[in-house]
C-alpha cells in the first residue's frame, strides 16, 4: 500500500483510544462492584469470619486493578508507543540520508486509522526525497559535464588563435571549432529550458488540428541537405492527409529529433525509412533506420536525461533529445516505443490520437 484515497482519508479512524474504550472500561468496573457487593451479602448470610471478609475483597480489588493497568498498558504500547517507535527510528534514518526505509501500516486497507495513514504518507514524502536528491546530483554531474566540454574546446583554440604566426587556413580551423563548441553549448541551453519548462507544465500543449502528413515531409526536408551528403536513402510510405489534434510546433520537435537521431546513427549508404498508418482511432508513426542499433542495455536508458548510449557520436547533441520527445508525447496523449537489434537498425513508433471525427481542416 504506498497511495491513500480520499475515501480512505475520510473512513480512516480518528482515534486509536476511543470514547467506547472507556465505556467498557467503565462497564467492567461496575461488574466488579457488583460482584463485591455479591459478595459481601453472601459472606454476612453465611456469616464467614471477619478474617476472611477483608482479605478476599483486597486480593480481589488487587487483581482487579493489576488486570485493568496490564491491559491499559499493553493497549497504549501495542496502539500508541510501538509504531511511534518505529516511526521515530525510521525518521532517525532517513535525517542519516538512507531514503530506502519502508514502515508498514499496522492495519489492512479497510481498516485504516490515522497512524497508518501516516505511515502511508510518510513512505510516500520517504520515497519521493530519495528520487529528487538521485535527479538532483545526477544532473548536476551532467550538466557541469556538458558544460565543461565545450568550455574547454572553445579556450583551448581561444589560446591557439592568440597566435601570432597563424596561417589562414588554420585561424579558420580554429574559429570554425569555436562556433561548434558554442552552438553545442547553446543547443544544450535551449533543450535544458524547453525540457524544464515542459516539465513544469509551463508550456501547455495547444492542441489543433493539422495533417501529420504535411508536417512529417516538411521535417524530412529539414534533413535533405544531410542525407544527400552522406547519401542515404530516405523512404517515405504515408497517407496523403491524416487530421490529428495536437500541439503542431511540440510534435515537429518529435519528428526532428527521431530523424536526426536516425541520420545521426546511420552509415552513409543506409535507409531512413517514415511509414505511416492509422488503425483503431490512432495515427501511428515508424522511423525506422538501417544503422548501428542498439544493444538491451542501451535501449533500458535512451529516454533518459543526459543518456548517450553511443560514445562515438557524444559530440553531437547532449542526450536530451528522446527525454524531450517522450515528455511531449506524455503530454499530447501518444506514445512511443523503440525496437533495435545491434548492427541492423532501429525503428521508434509514435501512436497518437487521431482527431476527433468532424474535427477536420476546411
Ligand atoms: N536511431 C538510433 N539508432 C541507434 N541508437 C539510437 C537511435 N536513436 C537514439 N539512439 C540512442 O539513444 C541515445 C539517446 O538519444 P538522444 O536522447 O536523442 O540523445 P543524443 O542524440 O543527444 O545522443 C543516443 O545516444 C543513442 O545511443
Ligand atoms: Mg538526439
Amino acid at each position: 500500500m504506498n497511495h491513500v484515497t480520499k475515501e480512505q482519508r475520510k473512513q480512516a479512524k480518528q482515534s486509536v483510544f476511543p470514547f467506547s474504550l472507556f465505556g467498557v472500561l467503565f462497564l467492567v468496573l461496575l461488574l466488579m462492584s457488583g460482584i463485591h457487593q455479591g459478595f459481601l451479602v453472601l459472606a454476612s448470610r453465611q456469616k464467614w469470619n471477619g478474617l476472611v471478609q477483608i482479605i478476599i475483597p483486597v486480593i480481589y480489588w488487587v487483581l482487579i486493578a493489576l488486570g485493568l493497568t496490564a491491559y491499559t498498558r499493553w493497549r497504549i504500547k501495542k496502539s500508541y508507543e510501538e509504531p511511534m517507535q518505529m516511526l521515530a527510528r525510521a525518521t532517525a534514518q532517513v535525517a542519516d540520508g538512507d531514503f530506502s526505509v519502508y514502515v508498514p501500516p499496522l492495519h489492512t486497507a479497510d481498516k485504516l486509522d490515522y497512524i497508518d495513514i501516516m505511515f502511508i504518507d510518510f513512505n510516500k514524502m520517504v520515497e519521493e526525497l530519495g528520487s529528487i536528491e538521485t535527479l538532483k546530483t545526477d544532473f548536476f554531474s551532467n550538466v557541469t559535464h556538458e558544460i565543461k566540454t565545450p568550455l574547454a574546446i572553445i579556450q583551448n583554440y581561444a589560446e591557439l588563435l592568440n597566435r601570432e604566426d597563424l596561417s589562414v587556413e588554420k585561424r579558420m580551423e580554429y574559429t570554425q571549432n569555436i562556433l561548434q563548441a558554442t552552438q553545442r553549448l547553446s543547443g544544450l541551453i535551449t533543450n535544458m529550458l524547453k525540457l524544464n519548462k515542459l516539465e513544469k507544465q509551463a508550456i501547455q500543449p495547444q492542441p489543433q488540428p493539422f495533417d501529420v502528413c504535411a508536417q512529417l515531409c516538411e521535417c524530412a526536408l529539414q534533413f535533405e541537405e544531410l542525407w544527400e551528403k552522406k547519401e542515404i536513402e530516405l523512404e517515405v510510405d504515408m497517407d496523403e492527409r491524416v487530421i490529428i489534434s495536437a500541439d503542431e510546433q511540440l510534435l515537429e520537435l518529435v519528428w526532428t529529433n527521431l530523424l536526426s537521431n536516425a541520420m545521426k546513427f546511420t552509415p552513409a549508404g543506409g535507409t531512413v525509412a517514415i511509414t505511416q498508418t492509422t488503425e483503431e482511432g490512432s495515427v501511428v508513426v515508424t522511423v525506422s533506420d538501417t544503422g548501428c542499433g542498439m544493444d538491451e542495455e542501451t535501449m533500458k536508458h535512451i529516454f533518459e536525461k543526459f543518456y548517450q548510449g553511443d560514445t562515438s557520436h557524444a559530440t553531437e547533441g547532449n542526450g536530451l533529445g528522446l527525454a524531450l520527445v517522450q515528455r511531449i508525447l506524455q503530454m499530447s496523449d501518444g506514445s512511443i516505443t523503440a525496437a533495435s537489434e545491434p548492427g541492423k537498425g532501429t525503428a521508434f513508433t509514435v501512436r497518437l490520437p487521431l482527431a476527433p471525427v468532424g474535427e477536420g481542416l476546411e
